[in-house]
C-alpha cells in the first residue's frame, strides 16, 4: 500500500509517499480501506518532534511510529476474530492517536473500541475532519466545562479546527456563544450559531467583566487572569490548547487558583473514544453540527497541507484525500 513516511523529526519537506507492507490486525482491529484522513495540530508536534517533551511518548531520538495521521474515515475491510461490533463494508470514522496512528496510508488497523459508524449525511471528507477536535470540543464544553442549557460561554480561538466545532457544540448544549475571532472570520463563526463575535483586533474580550458562566481558551494567548476575569462567580474556565506559556499557566496555576476561589480553572487533555465518537456523530447526523473544511490535499501533497497548517491561520480543518 501506499503511505506517507517520515524517519526523522523535522520539516514536512521529509515527507515522502512510500509503498510499505499493508498492516495486519490483531484479534481486537479493524482493517480499514482510509478514504480521508483529517490532520490536527497534533499530527504537526509529532512531524516536528516539539515540544520536546512530546518524544517521551513518540520516540526519543527519531520517530516509532513512521506513518503520521490520527484522525480517518473509511470503509471497514477486514475484522479481528474478536470483533463483533463492525463488518467489512461498514463505513467508520476514528481517532487513532491512542490507537497507533498511521493513518495517511492507504489502509489502517485501528482497535474496535476506538471506531464509531460514520454518521448519516456526511462525506468521508467530513467525517474525517470531525474526531479529534470535535471530541476534543465535546469533552471540553460537556465534561471539564459542564456547560448547561441557557449559560454564556466565550470561546477564544474559534475560527481553527477545535474552535469551529465548539461553536457549534456548545450551541447543541444549549449555550449562549460568544466567538472572539480575527476580522476575516467574523462571519464564519456568525453562521455557525455564535450569538455575539469579538473581533480581537478591534476589541479586548477582557472588557466584558464578569459575565460568562464558562469560558474556552483554544487559541492564542492571554495571561489566566483575563480570563478569569470575565468569569461569574462560580464559573469555569477551561483551558483547551493555544500557545505554551497560555497551556503552563493553566497546568501549573490552575489548582492553586482554583483553591482560592473566584472560579475554576481546568485543563482538557481529550480522550478519544467511541462513545463520544458516537455522541458526535448523532449531533451530526442531526444537523446541529456539520464539520468546516477549508482545505483538501491529495495524498501525494501532504507536505504542502502540513505547511499550510503550520501557519496557524486555517479556518476550520485539512483533510488528505485518497484516490
Ligand atoms: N487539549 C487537548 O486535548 C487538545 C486536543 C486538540 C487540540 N488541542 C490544541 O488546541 C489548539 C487548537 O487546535 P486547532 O486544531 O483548532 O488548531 P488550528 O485549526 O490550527 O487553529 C487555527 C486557528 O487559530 C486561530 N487563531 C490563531 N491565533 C489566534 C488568536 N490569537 N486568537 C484567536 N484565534 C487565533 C486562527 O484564526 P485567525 O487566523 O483568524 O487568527 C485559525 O483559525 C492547539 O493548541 C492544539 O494543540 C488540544
Amino acid at each position: 500500500m501506499q503511505a506517507i513516511v517520515y524517519t526523522q523529526y523535522g520539516s514536512p519537506d521529509q515527507l515522502r509517499l512510500q509503498d510499505v507492507p499493508t498492516p495486519t490486525i490483531k484479534a481486537d482491529e479493524l482493517l480499514i480501506a482510509v478514504r480521508a484522513a483529517g490532520l490536527n495540530a497534533a499530527d504537526r508536534y509529532l512531524l516536528r518532534g516539539r515540544p520536546a517533551m512530546l518524544r517521551f511518548s513518540s520516540g526519543l531520538m527519531r520517530p516509532k511510529q513512521p506513518i503520521p495521521g490520527s484522525d480517518v474515515a473509511g470503509e471497514v475491510v477486514a475484522v479481528g476474530a474478536g470483533v463483533t461490533t463492525f463488518r467489512p463494508g461498514d463505513t467508520v470514522y476514528a481517532d487513532l492517536s491512542a490507537g497507533g496512528r498511521g493513518g495517511l496510508a492507504e489502509f489502517v488497523a485501528a482497535p474496535a473500541n476506538m471506531v464509531a459508524p460514520m454518521p448519516a449525511g456526511l462525506s468521508f471528507v467530513e467525517a474525517a475532519a470531525a474526531p479529534m477536535a470535535g471530541v476534543t470540543a465535546l469533552q471540553g464544553l460537556r465534561d471539564a466545562g459542564q456547560l448547561r442549557p441557557g449559560q454564556r460561554v466565550l470561546i477564544a480561538g474559534a475560527s481553527g479546527g477545535v474552535g469551529t466545532f465548539a461553536v457549534q457544540i456548545a450551541r447543541a448544549l444549549g449555550g449562549e456563544v460568544t466567538a472572539v475571532v480575527s476580522p476575516r472570520n467574523v462571519a464564519q463563526a456568525q453562521a455557525l450559531g455564535a450569538a455575539r463575535v469579538i473581533d480581537y483586533t478591534a476589541q479586548d474580550f477582557a472588557a466584558d467583566g464578569p459575565v460568562y458562566d464558562l469560558v474556552v481558551a483554544v487559541n492564542g494567548r492571554r495571561p489566566i487572569n483575563d480570563y478569569r476575569r470575565v468569569l461569574r462567580p462560580g464559573g469555569v474556565y477551561v483551558m483547551v490548547g493555544g500557545e505554551m506559556g497560555q497551556i503552563f499557566q493553566a497546568l501549573l496555576l490552575g489548582p492553586l487558583l482554583s483553591a482560592r476561589g473566584g472560579g475554576q480553572v481546568r485543563a482538557v487533555s481529550a480522550k478519544p473514544n467511541a462513545a463520544d465518537l458516537a455522541a458526535l456523530g448523532e449531533m451530526m447526523a442531526a444537523g446541529q453540527v456539520r464539520p468546516v473544511v477549508e482545505r483538501c490535499y491529495p495524498l501525494s501533497e501532504t507536505a504542502a497541507a502540513f505547511h499550510y497548517m503550520e501557519q496557524g491561520h486555517a479556518r476550520g480543518k485539512v483533510v488528505i484525500t485518497f484516490a
